[in-house]
């Protein structure tokens, strides 16, 4: 196992008080030595279904970021592309989605407004771009840039895995029009998501109120963002979306089980 997959298991796993001061030193040891930012919940979510057997013949995947900002955590993702494209043997897509002028300004009470203020994290796309080296930005308000012409274009495809990080209700109901049918073509049958705000959400408001709200509409239709309940003991934030409706979901591809 590689080492820093297993510290950041580690650090993760039903955290203690030991584990957080650990979090804390590899934050700061990332941060201030390395001048890097520290993800490990990308690092075992992207693994995990990485190593899943139904997704070991991919030639590629797509990782799909909603929220770049300055790009910090596109940089992180690009280290791990690298890492995860030798040791799985496949091409892995980054694509960055952002207006790259901050938070919008909203009057939505479901966007807690009380927390964020207009134009917050807001980014130059050029300077981004400049610092990222393989992925893709993709500039604009998200309620635009999610379509399928776009997807085509980018060559936006076998997406595995989807980083939320809009911090708004508003933003990131308006981003689950990936999950619409007409995405169904670009998507795999089972997709790993991250919630980044779900900590400072709540149930009716910011992300975890726009996840209800999506699966109050759509599991009636086969669709919904379900909690991980197998990474849920390194953190509470990690989703998966099942779509019954999609061509390959009963496809299985796990070697013959014998207890
Ligand atoms: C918290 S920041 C992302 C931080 C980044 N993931 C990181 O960890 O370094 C949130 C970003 O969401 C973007 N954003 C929010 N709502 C948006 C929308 N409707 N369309 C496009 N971008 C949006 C903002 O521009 C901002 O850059």
């Amino acid at each position: 196992m590689n080492l820093s997959l297993l510290c950041s298991k580690l650090i993760l796993h039903k955290k203690s008080f030991l584990q957080l001061v650990a979090l804390k030193l590899f934050e700061s040891y990332n941060k201030f030595i390395l001048k890097k930012t520290f993800r490990p919940e990308y690092e075992i979510l992207i693994d995990y279904y990485l190593s899943k057997e139904e997704n070991k013949n991919l030639d590629h995947i797509s990782i799909i970021e909603f929220g770049v900002a300055s790009g910090k955590s596109l940089k992180y993702l690009e280290d791990l592309k690298i890492k995860f494209e030798k040791r799985y043997k496949v091409e892995i897509r980054l694509f960055g989605f952002d207006s790259f002028e901050g938070m919008p300004k909203t009057e939505n009470i479901y966007d807690q407004p009380y927390d964020w203020n207009k134009g917050d994290y807001i980014s130059d796309y050029h300077k981004v771009q400049s610092k990222v080296k393989s992925a893709n930005l993709i500039k604009g308000d998200i309620k635009n840039t999610v379509n399928p012409d776009l997807f085509e274009s980018y060559n936006i495809s076998n997406i595995l895995i989807i980083l939320f990080d809009l911090d708004y209700f508003s933003s990131t109901i308006n981003s689950f029009k990936i999950f619409e049918n007409s995405f169904s073509s670009y998507m795999l049958p089972r997709v790993g998501l991250f919630f980044d705000n779900i900590h400072s959400s709540s149930e009716i408001s910011g992300e975890y109120y726009s996840i209800q709200n999506f699966n109050n509409e759509n599991i009636k239709n086969g669709k919904i963002i379900s909690k991980d309940f197998y990474l849920e003991k390194f953190d509470n934030r990690y989703y998966q979306f099942l779509n019954l409706n999609h061509k390959l979901f009963s496809v299985n591809k796990k070697k013959k089980q014998i207890l």
